[in-house]
């Protein structure tokens, strides 16, 4: 009996052991760009390549109410949040995101996440060590809340950036992480939904067009305000993508570590160099492992079917990395993304499809043009890197540098 015709078991303790490998693995397997499995109980297709980014993209085909499981909803993205809606709902939700997270705003966030990190470096100067992911969730924290208009006191910056790191950090275990990410969700939706409450009272201004007036005025389709818990997850699911960018800032430091002649491009601030570098970081280093929705009707793919009800799985990092789309999936090259144009959905790492009308991320341009500046301050910043584990873990949902990147003789720019 080959793989595939094996009685499929229930293959979620086979993800807690293969972390971001598990479907890669099966599709390995398989030989072809869709594997049967199961996956919490239920029956699930997984599938990979742009024709399947459209198939999963097709709401007559898969939606995600009651796809997500709680504990991704009660940690990562909050309940009831965009990204659990579909239809309508999905529709008039999403049109609160796309005008904030506009081509022209990009700019502004940039703005004021690049002059965080300019205050911040001094600092580091000062510092023996510094560890960059904590101390770039610090920035990222400090340059988001002033440009969507969240007031944040100096000493709120460090717990802000904790809890908001926690959030995503513990999304995908059963562990103290796991309950880290629940109580730190739970504070800040708490702190967040008093401040839309001050806002709509008039007892705190937030300034005309910022992400919190525009969310704190938002409402439903039938014509009602969101109610402030949900107005706070909102909010949230901008700020804390916007920290979670300290993720590829961590992978960027170890892409120059481990690949230096990289640095001299960006250095000369070659910006289609930086670009093609950001594209690669998120092509390249793991984040989301894949995408779930619930099929609508019964569905067949490439010959694969799967009754209505059951899971389909986006195979993100599989497709990231699947040879037959990038040749040498497995070597770290921004120089790819300068020989072709490359199809909207071929690069996933943030989903695919259309951010206006479908799922995909709208915050990709802000992590494009964030991780842009960065790598350029990154490879600009005078350091030396101490012996230290830079291991990858593709065990560990998200992944990430274990030593969390330390970087020493930080040098203050004169
Ligand atoms: C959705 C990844 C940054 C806001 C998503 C999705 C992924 C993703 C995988 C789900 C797509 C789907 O369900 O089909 C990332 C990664 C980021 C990032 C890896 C960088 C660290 C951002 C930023 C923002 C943002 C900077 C906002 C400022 C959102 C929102 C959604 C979303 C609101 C829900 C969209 C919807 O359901 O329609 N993101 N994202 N993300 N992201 Fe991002």
């Amino acid at each position: 009996m080959d793989a595939l015709h094996r009685p499929l078991l229930d293959r979620s303790p086979a993800l807690l052991a293969e972390g971001y490998a598990w479907l890669p693995n099966r599709m390995r397997e398989s030989g072809g760009q869709v594997v049967r499995t199961r996956l919490m109980g239920r029956p699930a297709l997984a599938v990979r390549g742009p024709d399947a980014v459209r198939f999963f993209y097709d709401e007559r085909h898969v939606r995600r109410h009651r796809a997500i499981p709680e504990p991704v909803r009660g940690t990562l993205f909050g309940r009831g949040a965009v990204h659990t809606l579909d239809g309508d709902a999905h529709r008039v939700r999403k049109a609160l995101f796309l005008p904030l997270l506009h081509v022209d705003r990009i700019a502004g966030v940039v703005e004021h996440v690049t002059a965080a990190w300019d205050e911040a470096v001094p600092s580091w100067a000062a510092r023996p060590r510094v560890t960059l992911f904590d101390a770039a969730s610090v920035v990222l924290t400090r340059g988001v809340c002033r440009w969507a208009g969240i007031p944040l006191a100096e000493e709120e910056a460090e717990p802000l950036a904790r809890d908001l790191v926690a959030m995503v950090d513990g999304f995908a275990t059963a562990g103290p992480r796991h309950w880290r990410a629940r109580r730190a969700r739970g504070r800040q939706e708490a702190r967040l939904a008093r401040l839309v409450q001050d806002v709509r009272s008039g007892a705190v201004t937030a300034p005309a067009d910022s992400v919190l007036a525009r969310v704190a005025r938002h409402r439903h389709p039938d014509g009602e305000p969101l109610e402030p818990g949900t107005a706070a997850v909102e909010l949230l699911n901008v700020v804390r993508p916007t920290v979670a960018v300290c993720w590829f800032v961590a992978f960027s430091a170890h892409a120059l570590h481990r690949r230096p002649e990289h640095r001299d491009r960006l250095r000369a601030g070659d910006a289609a160099y930086a670009a093609a570098f950001a594209h690669e970081v998120r092509r390249f280093y793991p984040f989301a492992p894949f995408l779930g929705g619930r099929a609508v009707t019964d569905l067949s793919w490439h010959g694969e079917r799967l009754p209505a009800g059951g899971l389909v799985l986006l195979d993100v990092y599989g497709q990231n990395h699947d040879e037959k789309l990038w040749g040498d999936p497995y070597v770290f090259r921004p120089q790819r993304f300068l020989e072709r144009p490359v199809e909207r959905d071929e690069l996933i790492p943030q989903g695919g499809g259309e951010p206006d009308t479908n799922h995909r991320c709208p915050g990709e341009g802000i992590t494009v043009g964030l991780l842009e500046a960065l790598a350029v301050r990154l490879a600009r910043l005078d350091h030396t890197v101490p012996e230290q584990d830079l291991t990858i873990s593709l065990r560990r949902i998200p992944a990430r540098p274990r030593s969390g990147f330390v970087i020493a003789d930080v040098q203050a720019p004169a």
